[in-house]
């Protein structure tokens, strides 16, 4: 991993992007993660930091894993719709934050169809913990470590790995954070699809290949991504059959190679069968690490409001944070 700081040390944790932590925020998060898989959490009791997940875009995975992860550490959580809250009376999103916190809230769980909105809401507020759950194309970071936890589990280390991504990249988030952080750890990242959808804005150690037999050929991990037809444009239209054609994952892709070079299979969710991955692939191809992925968010996530509250825990329960930390 190369040295890599933020430009202010923070002592108010927030977890915005994975350029917003340092070396040692991400290998702590996954460290605790792991140890909180290989026990059990049940002495932890975050019961004075409660959580309100606030999603204004659908999520299944992302919103019932921050569930579970609060569920195992005893920390309070409520979900509110905001269609049912009085920003839809024309309250302001400042004085939202203003009564979160006079309501005791400790952390606010956000996924927004707008990018950086995690961002703004953490200039309005001092004792919340915020956690980008999703913003538009730009950041998912703890499906970013989630993904790095899984393949961290099975090589123990992504230097030198080949990670490939195959599909919509423009258009999504999980992309752009799993990039950034896998070329910290030191991984090889290859990416394929659609020209159009290969923005040009990539890290410039980010390789483009041509096809999805080249992709397959070289990557140690693949990673499919869905189609994001509601992030469009007006002008940006799907032909469905070419789509098939060229970027589909097949079986067939997979069995052209030997078995001791075929690649793990990721795929962050939802899903598409027929349209970015041949269906039954996900579930019968024994290297798919998909549903390995869904688990181990709930233990990133665990790992992730640990860190934020750590600096405050060491002090109050310091004990049970050496339990878990290295
Ligand atoms: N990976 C992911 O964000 O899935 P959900 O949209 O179901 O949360």
């Amino acid at each position: 991993m190369t040295a890599h700081k933020s430009a202010t040390p923070q002592t108010h944790r927030h977890l915005l992007d994975i350029s917003s932590l340092t070396n040692e925020d991400i290998l702590t998060i996954l460290r605790v993660a792991a140890r909180l898989k290989r026990q059990t959490a049940e002495r932890i009791n975050l019961s004075a930091y409660p959580c309100l997940l606030l999603f204004e875009e659908p999520s299944t995975r992302t919103h019932l894993s921050f569930w579970r992860a609060c569920h195992q550490l005893n920390i309070p959580t409520t979900s509110l719709n905001t269609q049912w809250s009085s920003l839809a009376k024309g309250e302001t999103w400042h004085d939202t934050i203003q009564t979160l916190e006079a309501l005791g809230f400790r952390f606010l769980v956000v996924r927004s169809p707008q990018k950086y909105f995690p961002h703004q809401l953490a200039q309005f507020t001092r004792t919340l913990h915020i956690i980008n759950a999703g913003d538009g194309d730009h950041a998912h970071p703890t499906q970013a470590l989630l993904d790095a936890f899984t393949l961290l589990e099975i090589w123990h280390t992504l230097k030198d790995k080949t990670i490939g991504i195959l599909g919509d990249i423009r258009h999504a988030r999980v992309a752009h954070s799993d990039i950034h952080l896998f070329l910290r750890l030191g991984a090889r990242v290859l990416v394929a699809g659609p020209t159009e959808w290969l923005p040009n804005n990539l890290p410039p150690s980010v390789i483009r290949v041509s096809s999805i037999e080249k992709l397959v050929a070289q990557a140690d991990a693949l990673i499919v991504l869905r189609v994001q037809k509601e992030r469009f444009t007006q002008s940006e239209t799907l032909d469905l059959t070419t789509y098939r054609q060229h970027w589909m994952l097949r079986t067939a892709h997979i069995e052209a190679l030997p078995p001791d070079r075929q690649p793990w299979l990721m795929h962050p969710g939802p899903m598409n069968p027929g349209i970015e991955i041949e269906p039954e692939l996900p579930y019968r191809y024994p290297r798919s690490l998909i549903l390995r992925q869904v688990e181990n968010g709930i233990y990133v996530r665990m790992g992730v409001f640990l860190w934020m509250t750590a600096p405050t825990l060491w002090q109050e329960h310091g004990w049970l944070l050496r339990t878990l930390l290295p």
